[in-house]
């Protein structure tokens, strides 16, 4: 895989982060005095870091990285303003929708990128994170709807 698709890739994640940044931050402050607003605000800190390490790699690689501002905050801020409204257990879905498709784009990456350890460790690292971000939105929405935990 050449360089350029790599990074292609990592501008494709630091995008979706950007993009999740502005959601996480606007039901940050919806939810400021709810319970899960500590929950989402710890989350929002691992996703500032996911975006800060999307962009120094690709800096390494000699890339441009996507920047803070661009169509992907626009529509990340107006996605986070329209549902910050909304009930809580939409807000945590909307939040497990945008987990579930950085799952699929990180695993897919991961599979194809043959001849770069270090970028795939860190898109591992970070798949990792949204797979336990993913855990604790399903547990919230769960708890939240009445349904019974697995056991
Ligand atoms: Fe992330
Ligand atoms: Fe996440």
């Amino acid at each position: 895989m050449s360089r350029e698709q790599i990074l292609e890739y990592l501008n494709h994640d630091l995008r979706s982060e950007l993009a999740a940044i502005e959601i996480y931050s606007a039901h940050a402050r919806a939810l400021a005095d709810d319970p899960l607003g500590e929950g989402i605000r710890a989350i929002l800190e691992v996703e500032q870091r996911h975006a800060r390490d999307l962009t120094a790699r690709i800096r390494a690689l000699g890339g441009t990285p996507a920047e803070p501002g661009g169509l992907e905050t626009v529509t990340g801020r107006a996605v986070g303003a329209a549902t910050a409204h909304a009930d809580p257990v939409e807000m945590l879905r909307l939040e497990l929708a945008e987990e579930q498709q950085a799952i699929r784009d990180y695993a897919t990456q991961i599979a194809e990128i043959l001849d770069d350890d270090e970028t795939v460790e860190l898109l591992t690292h970070n798949m990792e994170d949204e797979m336990q971000h993913a855990r604790w939105l399903k547990a919230q929405i769960r708890r939240l709807s009445g349904r019974p935990s697995p056991a």
